[in-house]
């Protein structure tokens, strides 16, 4: 099967990030041909410094790597090295009829948040369409937040196909349930701009003071609590074993158990789950030219799938 997604460059990777794809990218590269991307293309609807944007494309790479992406198993290239992408999304904006993207609640919620209005910003579904018809992929993994985006790539991909005959492949979504949404720190969806992410490589200190930042409410330590309900138990479910889990979540329902306690306890667990990743990633970033290697051959490999594709959608619309 072929499973392809795409991370922006927009900043640091946080847990939200790891546990909704990240984690999903490498467990499916063992079985699967897969393909993952930085999304710098994209990241320029937010980033608009330079040397920002390449230094955060070159710590995704490393971030991927040091998280287990392995790239004998898996494809991890850079966006634009394969340009084909922006002729494949100006094809697919041909048949997009504006109220698609007019729906959209990704642009929305970019807007309000401050971002520019900018054609590119509005236009981008159609180019994370592109990337993914690009490559026939079968399924993308990804979190919850990005269902709308894959329900406008299978809609541009029919219409193209009903146009102008059977190009596209239909991609499905892969969203794992358990992880659809992981809460941040003031219960909302964590998430880059809204302040309030763990980083998966903050240090111990920082993720000790960020834990404590996580917003609970005032039950007394004595009083029995709801789990289901409770943000810090559910960021405590995807650190904890499974012993621990099932023990805190019946102290919880019987009284007797202080949010400090989680709290300190699931600041260790962060730390020890990431501390290997991050010597691992110390290494890497000290050795560009690996990463420049990965990013090269990647770039051939991605480039060559990108092109039999776009061919066929622009034989098929005349163009070609
Ligand atoms: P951010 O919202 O911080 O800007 P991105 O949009 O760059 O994050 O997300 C990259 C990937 O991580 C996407 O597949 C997205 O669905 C997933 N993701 C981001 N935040 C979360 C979250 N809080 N819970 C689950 N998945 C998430
Ligand atoms: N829009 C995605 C995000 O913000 C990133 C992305 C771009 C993507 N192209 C993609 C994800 C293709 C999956 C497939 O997270």
């Amino acid at each position: 099967m072929r499973i392809l997604s795409g991370i922006q460059p927009s900043g640091a990777l946080h847990i939200g990030n790891y546990f909704g794809a990240i984690r999903q990218y490498i467990a499916l590269q063992e079985e699967n041909d897969a393909f993952y991307f930085v999304a710098n293309y994209h990241a320029l609807t937010s980033v608009r410094d330079a040397a920002r944007l390449r230094e955060y494309t070159f710590h995704v790479i490393a971030d991927l790597l040091a998280l287990g992406l392995n790239p004998d198993r898996a494809c991890l290239f850079v966006q634009s090295d394969v340009p084909e992408t922006t002729e494949l999304a100006w094809l697919l904006t041909t048949v997009t009829p504006m109220g698609w993207l007019e729906k959209c609640v990704s642009y929305k919620d970019k807007v309000s948040q401050g971002l520019p209005a900018d054609h590119g910003l509005f236009a981008y579904p159609i180019l994370q369409a592109a990337d993914i018809l690009l490559y026939d992929a079968d399924k993308v993994p990804v979190g919850q937040d990005q269902k709308q985006h894959l329900e406008i790539t299978r809609d541009v991909a029919e219409r193209f196909n009903n146009t102008y005959g059977p190009v596209f492949k239909l991609p499905e979504p892969y969203i794992l349930s358990q992880v659809a949404v992981v809460p941040g720190l003031d219960g909302r969806k964590m998430s880059k701009s809204y302040d309030n992410t763990i980083e998966i490589f903050d240090e111990p200190k920082t993720i000790e003071k960020k834990v404590k930042r996580i917003v609970t409410d005032s039950t007394p330590v004595e009083e029995p609590k709801n789990p289901e309900t409770c943000n810090l138990f559910q960021l405590f479910k995807l650190f904890a074993p499974a012993g621990e889990i099932a023990e805190v979540e019946q102290r919880y329902r019987a009284g007797g158990i202080g949010y400090g306690e989680v709290k300190k306890r699931l600041a260790t667990l962060i730390a020890d789950y990431f501390a290997e990743p991050r010597r691992r990633r110390a290494d890497l970033l000290a050795d560009p030219v690996k990463i420049e290697e990965v990013r090269r051959a990647a770039a051939d490999k991605a480039r060559r799938t990108a092109r039999i594709v776009l061919d066929r959608a622009r034989n098929a619309c005349g163009v070609g």
